[in-house]
């Protein structure tokens, strides 16, 4: 991990999460986390009290993020691998706020899977829970 990468992690990231509302001991899902850009400064920011379930069809990027959260010493991330099914087994109303962060385009979706994967976001997301979608390349963040 380079210094700019590490930076983000625990610096710029975190300040961007709070500063979008993400709160300590909230219990968060990163759907398609990847190797972990935002899933990591979101374990920051909740803290142990919190929780981020890291969702990604590609196990060998949860290797790589997992493998980040252990050199950070974050032990408040669960990876949760998929086949890519977008009804998932995630408990109902469970979580206080999911990340689609490069996700939800048509890369990865069409229109009828978009929608089903925001019924099932919507399915998961406890009352209150605020579902947030950015499409932007890391490079613009
Ligand atoms: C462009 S990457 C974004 C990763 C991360 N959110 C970020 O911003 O760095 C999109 C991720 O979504 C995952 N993905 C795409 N479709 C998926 C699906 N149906 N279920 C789970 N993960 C999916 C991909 O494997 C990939 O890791």
């Amino acid at each position: 991990m380079n210094y700019n990468e590490e930076k983000w992690m625990t610096v710029e990231g975190v300040e961007l999460l709070q500063e979008i509302g993400i709160k300590r001991g909230q219990v968060v899902l990163d759907f398609g986390c990847g190797t972990g850009y935002y899933t990591i400064p979101t374990a920051f920011v909740v803290g142990r009290s919190g929780r981020v379930y890291a969702l990604d069809k590609d196990g060998d990027a949860l290797d790589e993020l997992m493998e980040k959260a252990r050199k950070f010493g974050l032990s408040n991330i669960a990876p949760v691998k998929t086949s890519g099914e977008l009804k998932t087994n995630l408990e109902s109303n469970f979580f206080d706020v999911i990340l689609l962060y490069d996700v939800l385009h048509h890369y990865y979706f069409n229109r009828e899977e978009r929608e089903r994967l925001l019924k099932e976001i919507h399915r998961v997301s406890g009352e209150g829970g605020s579902p947030i979608s950015v499409s932007k390349t890391h490079e613009s963040n």
